[in-house]
């Protein structure tokens, strides 16, 4: 079980209090002119990975007080609650075991309310693997008896995010099979997809853990329409597939119970691209890579929880961000992967890191007095150089930017892949070192310098893997993942409900039903002449 300690009570917090009085006006410029071996100090390597992170305003010391943190908020035995399945999701009374769907320890067991999860996990994987290899393979048909060519994966937030994160970043491990995402409720979107598809060779998996999602069952009931145009209606079940932790509801829904496939309470939405919920990235990269990928999770699941603090990359990346957070008051934190395939990355990790610890109160239901979840963003370098890094360089705020490199491209032919990590190392000496006014052209007016100097002094880590692999993926989606966790074990907020999401869910019923009617209700009057203006307005 988690404590309750507030981490500011610490006597490491009041250490790095004080601490941060020196540390706020040092520039990490002079504390690598000091310490000649600096960049070789400050890295944790593991597997495939690299995290440099010693272009950030940390000394040694900085290091042993955070960690002290670490200790005195009993991150040891949190870490080893999560895997262990107990409760620690407090206020919904659930495990949370996304490790254990990667953990193919050979009887291993871990039993929550009398059920070992892990003999639930491995059979769901048998079939699983089953389902996946007939529908590669061309033995599981269409209701004309074709095989599939395109895939439909029907979702929102968790439910596909992740699959639609990991099948673009593995779009060069792919197969024949076209894996298609429908979330939002935009019918515009959803018939620019469908009207380019084959209603015969097209499979459906409709993924809810709850199958009461609104916009998934409204986005369901549209496919399947648009499938019934083409597909005589007893045999329309060769065509849906159902992913949900409420099985049956998805057999009401009209879905073969043969091909429901579980997942479970303890499996939160935004860490189940690991479970049924990864579908989608089973047939479209087959399942051998599928499980390529969540053995790579494993081993960050591994380190995670075997290293000690200060060789553990979740671990040293979490500290970094607590101290950022809540010592330099830094709100935001940007993800910069260089790699065209991670373009959905940024997206994944807002959900799973802002859903989680976008909360105020304290683990004993209290408003915390400090900071907690920190603001994500980003997108894919070298583009996002263009768009948003000017700020980074010269304007007033402080984003750490986490840079995110593979030494190797996927295809032989590297003379792009250099251009590219060469504007990924280019970019964090920049940041670090800054620039000096010079005077670009002989006659240049002196005070025009002024704006071509940078100061420098903008904190990074660089994280180097050597290639984007199914095994690489899942080990950098886990390494995000327990990041996560240890900074809702360090601001002592529970990091795995989600009821500010769900609260809007309800608001949104209620104003359907207002619409609906035409009648406004009562709201604060800005909502209230917001709904009036658009139902007089609306041509519908
Ligand atoms: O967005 C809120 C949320 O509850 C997420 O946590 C979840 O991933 C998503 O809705 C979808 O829920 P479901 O899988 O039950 O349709």
């Amino acid at each position: 079980m988690l404590q309750a300690i507030n981490p500011t009570s610490t006597a490491a917090w009041s250490k790095l209090r004080e601490h941060f009085e020196q540390m706020k006006l040092i520039q990490m410029q002079d504390l690598f002119e000091e310490d000649s071996s600096r960049g070789s100090s400050f890295n944790i390597q593991f597997d495939n990975f690299l995290l440099d992170y010693s272009k950030n305003k940390i000394t040694k010391e900085t290091l042993s007080y955070l960690i002290e943190l670490g200790e005195e908020v009993h991150l040891r035995e949190a870490i080893e609650a999560l895997f262990n399945g107990s409760k620690v999701n407090k206020t919904e009374n659930r495990a949370v075991l996304h490790t254990a769907l990667r953990d193919f320890t050979p009887e291993a067991s871990i039993v929550v309310d009398g059920v070992n999860v892990l003999d639930e996990i491995r059979q769901t994987r048998a079939r699983i693997k089953d389902f996946v290899d007939r529908v590669v393979q061309g033995d599981y048909t269409s209701s004309t008896g074709e095989a599939f060519t395109d895939i439909v994966n029907i979702g929102i937030g968790g439910s596909d995010l992740g699959p639609k994160m990991v099948v673009q970043g593995l779009a060069n491990y792919s197969n024949h099979l076209r894996a298609h995402f429908i979330s939002n409720v935009d019918d515009d979107y959803l018939y620019s997809i469908l009207d380019k598809l084959n209603p015969q060779t097209t499979l459906v998996l409709v993924v809810s853990k709850t199958f009461t999602t609104q916009e998934t069952v409204l986005n369901a009931d549209k496919v399947v329409q648009w499938l019934s145009e083409s597909v005589a209606k007893d045999q329309l079940t060769q065509h849906l597939v159902g992913v949900t932790a409420e099985v049956e509801r998805a057999v009401a829904y009209g879905i073969n119970p043969a091909v429901i496939f579980p997942m479970w309470d303890h499996i939160g939405g935004r860490f189940s691209l690991w479970s049924s919920v990864g579908l989608s990235i089973a047939l479209a990269i087959g399942y051998e890579n599928f499980e390529k990928l969540l053995k790579g999770a494993n081993k960050m699941d591994v380190h995670f929880r075997t290293a000690p603090f200060e060789q553990n990359i979740p671990v040293v990346c979490a500290l970094l961000s607590v101290w950022y957070n809540n010592f330099f008051g830094y709100e935001t934190e940007a993800v910069v992967p260089y790699s065209q395939f991670l373009e959905r990355f940024p997206a994944h990790l807002q959900q799973m890191i802002m859903e989680s610890n976008g909360k105020d109160k304290n683990r004993e239901g209290f408003p915390v007095n400090y900071e907690t979840g920190t603001l994500i963003w980003g997108d894919v370098g070298v583009s996002a150089q263009h768009a948003f890094f000017q700020l980074f360089h010269q304007g007033t705020k402080v984003v750490p930017v986490d840079f995110i490199g593979f030494v190797n491209p996927f295809c032989s032919s590297d003379s792009n892949h250099t251009i590219l990590m060469s504007n990924f190392f280019g970019q964090t000496e920049a940041l670090l070192n800054g620039k000096e006014a010079t005077r670009e052209i002989d006659t240049e007016d002196p005070l025009i310098q002024n704006f071509r100097e940078f100061t420098g002094n903008k904190p990074s880590n660089t994280l180097l893997i050597d290639k984007l692999t199914p095994e690489s993926l899942g080990a950098l989606v886990a390494l995000y993942e327990h990041k996560t966790f240890v900074q809702g074990v360090i601001w002592n907020i529970y990091s795995f409900d989600q009821f500010g999401v769900e609260y809007g869910k309800v608001l949104a019923k209620n104003i359907q039903g207002e619409i609906i009617s035409n009648n406004v209700l009562k709201h604060d009057s800005s909502t209230a002449f917001l709904l009036n203006y658009y139902l007089r307005n609306r041509s519908l």
